[in-house]
Parts: C-alpha cells; structure tokens; sequence
C-alpha cells in the first residue's frame, strides 16, 4: 500500500459526490423520488402483472399454513392484493406502499405506508429489496475496494474511502468481508452490500408472530456473484442506462443467500415453488380445441402465462426466501 513520509497511509479526499446508495435512495424516494410518482408496472412487468396463478399460489401458502391475513410490502398499485382478493374474499389483506391508495382499489384491502407493528399471517415482498438501495464498492488499481460515488445527473462515478476506513460502517465491512469479499479481486470489480436488504427484510420477519414470510426476487448466491455487479435501470418497459436520476428505476440483484441466512429462511426457485402449487404451463390437449375451440384459448393462454412465471432464464429462476413463525 503507499503512504505518506509518515508512514500513514494515504487516503483519498472524500469526493463531494454522494455515495451511490445516498444517491439512489434520493432517485426513487425522495420528495420527488420515481416511486412517488410512478406505477411500477408502467415501466417494467413482475410476476404480479403476469398472471393471476401468482397470487393463486400466495393464497394456496396462507391457506396450507391455516392463516387468514396477507400482507404485500411494496404493493405498487395493488396488482397482487387485488387478484388476491378475487381469489379469497375472505382474506384479510393490507398493502404496504411508499404511493398512496390505489384509486380504484377495492374497499375490503388495507393500505398504509407503514410496516404493521406485528402479523399473524402470511407477508411477501415481489421485487422489493432489489429497489432498496445499498452501497457500491469498487476495486481501485491498486487492489483497495472502496466506496463508490455518483453524480445523479451525468453518471460520473469517483471512488471515495477505502472499506478499511473508520468511517466506513462496521456492517458494511462486515457483510462485505463475508458475502461478497474482494481480497485479490482485479481493479475495476465491484459489489453491492446487501446490508442494507437484509436489515429491512429481518425488520419484516421480525414483526411476524405466527405465519410465513416470502421475500421473492432476482438474485445470487456466493457462487454467482455478478463480477462487475447489477445495478440496471429500467423506464417505459425497456433497459437504459443506469442512473440515480429519478426519471427511471435503479435495482440490484439480491444475494438471496446472505438474506437466507440473516432471517433464517429457505432458498427455492420460483418455478419449484410455483410447480409445488399446481402452476406447470402445460399445454392443453389439442382435442379440446376442436370440442370447445373457446376453452381451449382460455386454456392455452392460461399455460402461456404460467410457463411466463416458470420460464428458464426468465420469471422462474427468481429467488424465493422462506421464513417460518410458529
Ligand atoms: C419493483 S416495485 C414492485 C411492486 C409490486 N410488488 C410488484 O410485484 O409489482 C417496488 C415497490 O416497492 C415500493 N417500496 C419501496 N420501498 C418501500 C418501503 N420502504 N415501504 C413501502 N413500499 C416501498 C415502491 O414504491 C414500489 O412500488
């Protein structure tokens, strides 16, 4: 490492820009954040939008578990708990939203921005932590990982303290020394630290008394660590380019495994899980569109959908973290 006369380490000037996670928090939640604004489903499509056998297999779970509550957190426009309630009207459900009440939504579904202070029943949150923003790290060229900065209007990065700094946060250090370490790591690669996920999922978990909590998202898991991490943007239903400028979303994949692990869940791909509640996307036999051509279209697209939720390389390979409360 080089140093000064001293023999002090050198340490960069802290950069003016602020860090990517201030940043990105500032894009989507701030006064003018993008989710303040925007319905989720305007600029991209989650299982929640595909099809209803989603929710069928989020009502079958409560059910099998012998609870009458769902909870959605980060429920967007109420997609979800509106095919819930179609499903089972006898379900208790709230969702919990940074945007208000869906106008429209039906009268029977709770809706509030605040965690519920404890749950007897079944919580999920469908693409939610990969919108909770965290810090970025990045290796410089002489092989120190340090904090990465943004400006929110050109995309201009500027490392800023190194991890071993003292003014780095000690979870910080912590979860990136053990879920996604850079010790030897070539310059230019990078991590999200997922602390910031984990601590908001284990604050949802915790306030479960009784029932189940299902975190579903996109992720990895120490084996596939993205070497040049995730981040991604999305506006209008396609890709651009990824900036904390809150005229589009900014998400990250999870590291599923170290979110298992802080709540004490199971991993599970969603196609298994989904399979489990009698999704398959199997085709209908091709007789019936010659018996009852009209049953045979609502069938076929009914497989479509669900082979859109189950599909390699798409829906189906979402992570799906299991906690449960007895
Ligand atoms: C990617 S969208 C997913 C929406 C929905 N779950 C779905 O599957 O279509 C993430 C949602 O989480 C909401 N959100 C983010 N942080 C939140 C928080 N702390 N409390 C409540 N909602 C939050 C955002 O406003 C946004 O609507």
């Amino acid at each position: 490492m080089s140093g000064t006369p001293l023999g002090i380490p050198a340490v960069p000037p802290p950069t003016v820009l602020p860090t990517w996670k201030r940043a990105w928090d500032a894009a989507l939640y701030g006064p003018d954040g993008f989710f303040r604004q925007q319905a989720p489903a305007a600029h991209f499509r989650t299982s929640a939008h595909v099809s209803p056998l989603f929710a069928a297999a989020l009502v079958g779970m409560t059910r099998e578990a012998g609870l009458d509550t769902l909870v959605d957190i980060g429920a967007g426009r109420g997609e979800l708990l509106a095919a819930v309630h179609a499903l089972d009207p006898a379900l208790d459900l709230l969702g919990v939203e940074v945007a208000p009440r869906p106008a429209g939504l039906h009268p029977a579904v709770a809706w509030t921005s605040a965690l519920p202070e404890s749950v007897e029943g079944l919580v999920v949150a469908n693409e939610w932590l990969d919108d909770l923003p965290c810090h970025v790290v990045e290796v410089d060229g002489e092989g120190t990982p340090r904090v990465v900065h943004i400006d929110a209007r050109s995309g201009r990065e500027e490392l800023g303290r190194p991890l071993d700094h003292p003014s780095v946060p000690g979870s910080l250090v912590a979860w990136a020394e053990r879920w996604w370490p850079l010790d030897g790591a070539a310059p230019g690669t990078r991590a999200e630290v997922g602390s910031t996920r984990d601590a908001a999922w284990a604050d949802v978990v915790g306030r479960v008394t009784r029932g189940v909590a299902v975190a579903v998202d996109y992720g990895h898991t120490r084996e596939t660590r993205p070497l040049l991490g995730s981040l991604r943007s999305y506006r209008d239903g396609r890709e651009v380019e990824v900036l904390p400028d809150g005229s589009r979303d900014v998400t990250a994949h999870v590291a599923v495994d170290a979110l298992a692990h802080r709540v004490g869940g199971t991993l599970h791909r969603q196609r298994q899980v989904l399979r489990e509640h009698g999704v398959t996307g199997s085709r209908p036999d091709a007789a019936l569109a010659r018996t009852e051509p009209g049953a045979y279209a609502a069938a076929l697209a009914t497989a479509t959908r669900a082979a859109g939720l189950t599909a390699e390389g798409g829906l189906g390979d979402f992570w799906w973290v299991v906690s449960r409360r007895s």
